[in-house]
């Protein structure tokens, strides 16, 4: 059977990546893909030693550019002041967004000064944690990254306090008690996702990019660790749940399930990183939802 040689191009410069001889004729793309990522080798970390790389005495480097870096805390405080900035500007009704006659007016329902310092408090927090909390082990992104995860949280953050603050907003339809039970699936989740961020933090000497197993500590928020492997994006999805319930509005209902959609990927494959670097990791572990996902 006749084989065939693919050549693959770096699509922008031209230059010759890699050239792949005897490639079945039936091959898909896919397979093609697989081939060309086999031939690109293992993608080195910061710490790996050179004397314990399957290299001889010349060893030959490959530097990938992935083009423009941003560090991870100016991110996260780029992606975060984003939202509690534009959240105020619906809540305090500012010009040009609901008509000149409701400009700097202000709520009757108590609904919305509760959603407001809510949603405030929680991007506080996640600001404060940035900042104060959590020890990141890379500490770099690429640039264009930034205008996605912009777009995701500061869009929502727009669409939601449009509609929460909106002078024709109706509250609940089981009123007090909806916000007020609502409102502790809010603070019991906050509360369990800054124990969580805590307890990581501790896995990690400062300065160090350590990765150890999260068990759970003496403070009872921990004890999810029993059961998943990212107990701080359940207890995350269930804030956001607890803000859905109390302000009933489709928008945040919405960003919950995005959300939970995207942190579902990534405590899969976090849990199964877990998995493939510690042999004695707790079999009863899920990623996300205890007993289920
Ligand atoms: N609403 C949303 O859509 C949304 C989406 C994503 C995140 N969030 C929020 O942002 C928070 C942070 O997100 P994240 O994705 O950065 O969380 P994460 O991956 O769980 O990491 C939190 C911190 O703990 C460290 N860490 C994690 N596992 C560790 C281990 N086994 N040993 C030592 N250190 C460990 C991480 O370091 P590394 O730098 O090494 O990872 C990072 O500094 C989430 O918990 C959630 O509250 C919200």
């Amino acid at each position: 059977m006749k084989h065939y040689e693919v050549e693959i191009l770096d699509a922008k410069t031209r230059e010759k990546l890699c050239f792949l001889d005897k490639v079945e004729p039936q091959a898909t793309i896919a397979e093609i893909k697989s081939l060309f990522t086999k031939t690109q080798g293992k993608s080195l970390k910061d710490e790996d030693v050179l004397q314990k790389l399957p290299v001889g005495t010349t060893a030959t480097l490959y530097f990938r550019d992935l083009g423009a870096q941003i560090s991870w805390v100016t991110v996260f405080l780029t992606e975060y002041a984003g939202p509690l900035f534009i959240y105020l500007l619906f809540y305090f009704r500012v010009p040009f967004i609901y008509g000149h006659k409701y400009d700097f007016t202000s709520s009757r329902h108590t609904v919305v000064h509760l959603a407001c310092t809510c949603h405030s408090l929680h991007y506080v927090k996640r600001l404060l944690e940035t900042l104060f909390v959590h020890r990141f082990s890379h500490g770099t992104m690429p640039l264009r990254n930034i205008f996605k995860n912009c777009t995701y949280y500061w869009g929502f953050a727009a669409w939601m306090a449009y509609y929460i603050n909106h002078p024709l907003y109706t509250p609940p339809t089981y009123g007090a008690q909806q916000v007020k039970l609502a409102l502790a699936i809010f603070v019991i989740c906050q509360l369990g996702n800054f124990s969580i961020h805590m307890a990581l933090r501790d896995l990690r000497p400062a300065g160090s990019k350590t990765r150890k197993i999260p068990y759970p500590t003496k403070n009872p928020f921990t004890w999810l660790f029993l059961l998943v492997s990212c107990p701080n994006y359940t207890y995350e999805v269930g804030s956001w749940i607890g803000f859905a319930i109390m302000t009933q509005c489709l928008p945040v209902a919405l960003f919950s399930l995005v959300g939970f959609t995207q942190m579902t990927i990534w405590a899969k494959g976090k849990h199964r990183s877990y998995l493939k670097e510690f042999r004695d990791y707790p079999p009863l572990r899920m990623p996300i939802i205890p007993f289920l996902l």
